[in-house]
C-alpha cells in the first residue's frame, strides 16, 4: 500500500518543529489538531498564539546578530504592522515583544487608543503612520499627536501630506520613497511614496528650516518582497544612497524603515535562507553608508505576513467525493476557497495543504472544490506540483491549509457578505501556558445567518 504519510514523509523534510505525524494524525507545531476539530467542528480557523512571539525573537535575534558581525553602531526596531491581521489577540500577543506598530487606516488607530486605554502600550509606544491618507486618517493621527503619543511619526506618502498636519504637535515625520517595481508590472514607479527626484527638493525647501518639526525616518516598500533578486538589491541601495545623501544636509536623520515582505513557509519545500538575508541587508547599509562617511541609521522593520502569518491555519471537513469523471475526483469542502483563502483564488497564492487525519491510508490524486457556486472555487496544485494527493478513506475526512494568518480574513471579510452567503469560519485560539500546557478557546463561533440578514436589510 502506497501510504499517504510515506508520499510526504519520502517528498519533503517533514516532522520538524512546525509538523508532525503520529498515529496517522496531524500535529501542528507540537498541537494534536483532530481532537479540536472534533470539539469545534469545520470550517474551523485557529491561530497558534505562541508562534508570533516566537516569529518577533528570531527577526529580532537575526538583526542583532547580523550587526554584531559587522559592529554596526545602529539599533534595530521591529514593528508590527497591524493590518495583516487586526485581531486583538494577534495584536496583544505581538506587543508582548517590546515592538513597535504600523497603522495604515484611521481605524487603526482606534485599535492603538483601545491598546492604551488596557494599559497594554504607554505613550511613548513607537507607532508608525503609513499608507495614503485620506482626511479622516489624518485627523485621527493628529488627534493622537495631540493625546502625546510622542513616537508617534506619520510618514508622509506624498509632500502636500505635512499640510495636514499643521497646528498639530508634530516633531518629527518620515517619508516614503516610491519604489520601482519588477518589470512584469504594468506600471515602473510605485503609486506610493515620494518620487526620488522630488524628496530632496521637498526636504531642502520645506523641512530643512523648520525649527519643530525633525525629519526622521525614510522609508520603503518593496511591493516583491525581501527577495535575493536583483531588484530588490536595486532598490535597496537606492534608499540607502538616499538616506546618505540626505543624512549630509539633515542631522536628525536617524531611521530606515524597509518596510515588510519577510516571507513565510508556503511549502514544504520552502527555502529561504533568514540568516544570509539579513546580514546582507545590514552588511550593505553598513558599507554604503562607511563609504559616504555618515552615521549608519537605526534599523526599523514592518513585517507583516512574518509576524502573524506562520500561526495560523483553517480546516475544513471534505463532505462529499464526487467522481466527475473518469479521471476527476473532486473533494467536496464545508467551505470555500473563494471566501475562506481569498488569496489562492485573488493571487494564485499557494499554502501548505495537508490532510489532518487517515495519514496511514493510501492516497490518490483529487481535486479539491469550494462550496460556493463559482467554477473558480477550487485547489488543484502545490507549490511543488501541479496536482494535489490526499488520503483515500471511507470515514471523516479532514483538510487543513497552514501558514494561513495573514491578510485572509481582512481581505475575505469577517463577518460581513460573502459569496453565495458562505458564513465566517469559527476560531478557536491555542496557546501555551508557562508550563507548556496547550489551552484552547472559541474566540468566535460560525457567523450566523441573523447578522447577514441585518446586514442585508432583511431584519433589525
Ligand atoms: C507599507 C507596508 N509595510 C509593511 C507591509 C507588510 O508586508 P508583509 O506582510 O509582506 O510583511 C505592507 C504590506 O502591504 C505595507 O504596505
Amino acid at each position: 500500500m502506497r501510504k499517504y504519510v510515506d508520499l510526504i514523509r519520502h517528498t519533503f523534510y517533514f516532522d520538524g518543529e512546525d509538523f508532525a505525524v503520529q498515529n496517522g494524525e496531524l500535529y501542528f507545531h507540537g498541537v494534536q489538531l483532530a481532537p479540536i476539530v472534533e470539539q469545534y467542528g469545520t470550517p474551523l480557523r485557529f491561530t497558534y498564539l505562541p508562534k508570533i512571539s516566537q516569529n518577533i525573537q528570531k527577526a529580532k535575534s537575526l538583526f542583532a546578530s547580523a550587526m554584531q558581525k559587522v559592529g554596526y553602531e545602529g539599533k534595530y526596531n521591529y514593528c508590527y504592522c497591524t493590518k495583516s491581521s487586526h485581531f486583538s489577540f494577534v495584536v496583544e500577543e505581538a506587543i508582548k515583544n517590546q515592538i513597535g506598530l504600523e497603522t495604515s487606516s484611521a481605524f487603526d488607530l482606534e485599535i492603538i487608543m483601545a491598546l492604551h486605554r488596557k494599559g497594554l502600550i504607554d505613550k511613548n509606544q513607537t507607532i508608525l503612520h503609513n499608507g495614503y491618507k485620506d482626511p479622516t486618517y489624518t485627523a485621527a493621527i493628529r488627534q493622537i499627536l495631540h493625546s502625546g503619543f510622542q513616537n508617534s511619526i506619520p510618514i508622509l506618502d506624498h509632500t502636500s501630506e505635512i499640510e495636514a498636519y499643521e497646528g498639530a504637535p508634530l516633531t518629527q515625520i518620515g517619508l516614503r520613497l516610491a519604489t520601482d517595481e519588477e518589470p512584469h508590472m504594468q506600471f515602473y514607479t510605485s503609486r506610493l511614496g515620494i518620487p526620488l527626484k522630488e524628496l530632496l527638493a521637498f526636504y531642502e525647501q520645506r523641512l530643512k528650516n523648520q525649527s519643530t518639526i525633525k525629519l526622521k525616518l525614510l522609508h520603503f516598500f518593496v511591493n516583491a518582497g525581501i527577495k535575493d533578486t536583483v531588484h530588490f538589491w536595486s532598490e535597496l541601495n537606492k534608499i540607502v544612497y538616499t538616506y546618505c545623501e540626505l543624512r549630509k544636509i539633515c542631522p536628525d536623520l536617524s531611521i530606515l524603515d524597509i518596510g515588510g515582505g519577510f516571507p513565510i513557509k508556503d511549502s514544504l519545500g520552502f527555502q529561504y535562507d533568514y540568516e544570509y538575508m539579513t546580514d546582507s541587508i545590514v552588511k550593505n547599509i553598513k558599507q554604503v553608508c562607511d563609504e559616504h562617511n555618515v552615521p549608519v541609521p537605526d534599523i526599523y522593520t514592518e513585517f507583516g505576513s512574518f509576524t502573524v502569518g506562520e500561526s495560523g491555519g483553517i480546516i475544513f471537513s471534505v463532505l462529499e467525493k464526487k467522481q466527475q469523471n473518469d479521471k476527476e475526483l473532486w473533494y467536496m469542502l464545508d467551505g470555500s476557497l473563494i471566501t475562506h483563502l481569498p488569496d489562492v483564488w485573488g493571487m494564485n497564492q499557494k499554502f501548505i495543504m495537508l490532510a489532518v487525519n487517515n495519514w496511514e491510508n493510501d492516497y490518490h490524486h483529487v481535486h479539491l472544490g469550494g462550496r460556493t457556486c463559482d467554477s473558480m472555487d477550487y485547489y488543484t496544485s502545490e507549490k511543488h506540483i501541479a496536482k494535489i494527493m490526499l488520503p483515500k478513506s471511507d470515514s471523516k475526512q479532514y483538510i487543513g491549509f497552514f501558514n494561513t494568518g495573514a491578510y485572509q480574513e481582512s481581505l475575505g471579510g469577517y463577518g460581513g457578505i460573502q459569496h453565495c452567503l458562505i458564513p465566517a469560519a469559527r476560531h478557536v485560539i491555542i496557546d501555551r501556558d508557562s508550563q507548556g500546557e496547550i489551552h484552547h478557546h472559541l474566540f468566535r463561533d460560525q457567523q450566523n445567518s441573523a447578522e447577514m440578514l441585518k446586514i442585508l436589510g432583511y431584519a433589525q
